[in-house]
């Protein structure tokens, strides 16, 4: 079986965890506001999107990703929902794989410059993804094992690219130590994509049956990685991500500051089970769920959303 065709599979058996569950949103039980009049859309890489949500970065580089990115591809359109492709870095041997277009495009931090402007030519891609993911590359068999130069690749994706860049991890969250070192490379929007959902040092295990499990413990959930970026927020864009199921986790990252929250594993099991007309419904469900949360804690929009939020531990 194929690399990709292995993620996907044991993509599947990750269990979630939501660290979002002690997070409460001030919730209104006298609001004055009409749900539909909830403007829900949102702005970063200074683009505007309708919908604060968006699918994260999966799949491409076998037949059944191209399947997949197919079925994604006409789920985002028919909703204008944003997409990110996965890793563009098979395409980059082979040129017959399927990757939509007009779109966000994503190819790792090992990737140098000209690799990364072919990714984004073949796809006329309107955002680029860097991702970060050291633990699935130690993990993995041949997974690069020298980081020395991602820093150097994203500081020439920064002075060179004109498409907005994201700097994105892959489900392991991010400490202040990494999200100072990507300021000062100049970056100004990161994806803190953590622990909670898709588990990547949980994948590379199965698949190399290297019954590691102690490393699985490395990283930071979404609610670690959400309050490490708060005091940063000023100063970059954040993006939520990592075990997103619902709705309501979807509106609680959105109140603690991020501008967008993209959604992963959970639409590849939507995938597997569900025709694309039912994900349709359901997404469009959840968008009128997210108008109605917001509507509750009496905010009209993003900005009056942010902030309402507590931490209840009890
Ligand atoms: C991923 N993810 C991922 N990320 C990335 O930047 N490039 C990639 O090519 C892939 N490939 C990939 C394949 C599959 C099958 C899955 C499920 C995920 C990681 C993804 O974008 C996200 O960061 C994590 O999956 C965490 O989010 P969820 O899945 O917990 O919502």
């Amino acid at each position: 079986m194929m690399k990709k065709d292995q993620h996907m599979k044991y993509a599947l058996e990750c269990e979630y965890l939501d660290s979002l569950n002690s997070v409460k949103l001030r919730y209104v039980s006298l609001p004055s506001i009409n749900i539909q009049d909830v403007d829900i859309s949102t702005k970063f890489c200074g683009m505007d999107f309708k919908y604060p949500f968006f699918v994260n970065a999966m799949t491409g580089g076998s037949k059944k990703a191209d399947e997949i990115n197919k079925r994604l591809e006409n789920i985002c359109t028919t909703l204008h929902i944003f997409l990110f492709t996965g890793s563009f870095s098979p395409a980059l041997k082979e040129d017959t794989f399927y990757y939509p277009k007009n779109m966000g495009v994503n190819i790792g931090a090992d990737k140098k410059l000209d690799d990364m402007q072919i990714a984004i030519e073949k796809t006329n891609a309107k955002i680029l993804q860097i991702h970060l993911n050291p633990i699935q590359e130690f993990m993995m068999e041949n997974g690069t094992t020298n980081f020395s130069d991602w820093s150097n690749n994203i500081k020439a994706a920064i002075d060179n690219i004109s498409i907005p860049l994201i700097i994105k991890e892959t489900g392991f969250g991010m400490s202040s130590y990494t999200i100072e070192k990507l300021l000062k490379l100049g970056v100004k929007t990161i994806d803190i994509s953590s622990k909670g959902g898709t588990d990547f040092s949980y994948i590379e295990d199965r698949r190399r049956n290297t019954k590691r499990e102690y490393l699985y413990e490395f990283g930071y959930t979404l609610k670690e990685s959400l309050l490490t970026s708060i005091p940063y927020m000023d100063r970059l864009e954040v993006i939520a991500s990592g075990g997103i199921n619902n709705p309501m986790q979807i509106v609680k990252c959105l109140a603690m500051g991020a501008k967008a929250v993209g959604v992963t594993g959970f639409i590849l099991k939507q995938l597997e089970e569900k025709s694309d007309h039912e994900i349709i419904r359901m997404l469009r469900s959840w968008i009128s769920e997210i108008q109605a949360i917001i509507c509750m804690t009496d905010s009209k929009k993003l900005e009056e959303l942010k902030g309402k939020w507590e931490d209840k531990k009890c």
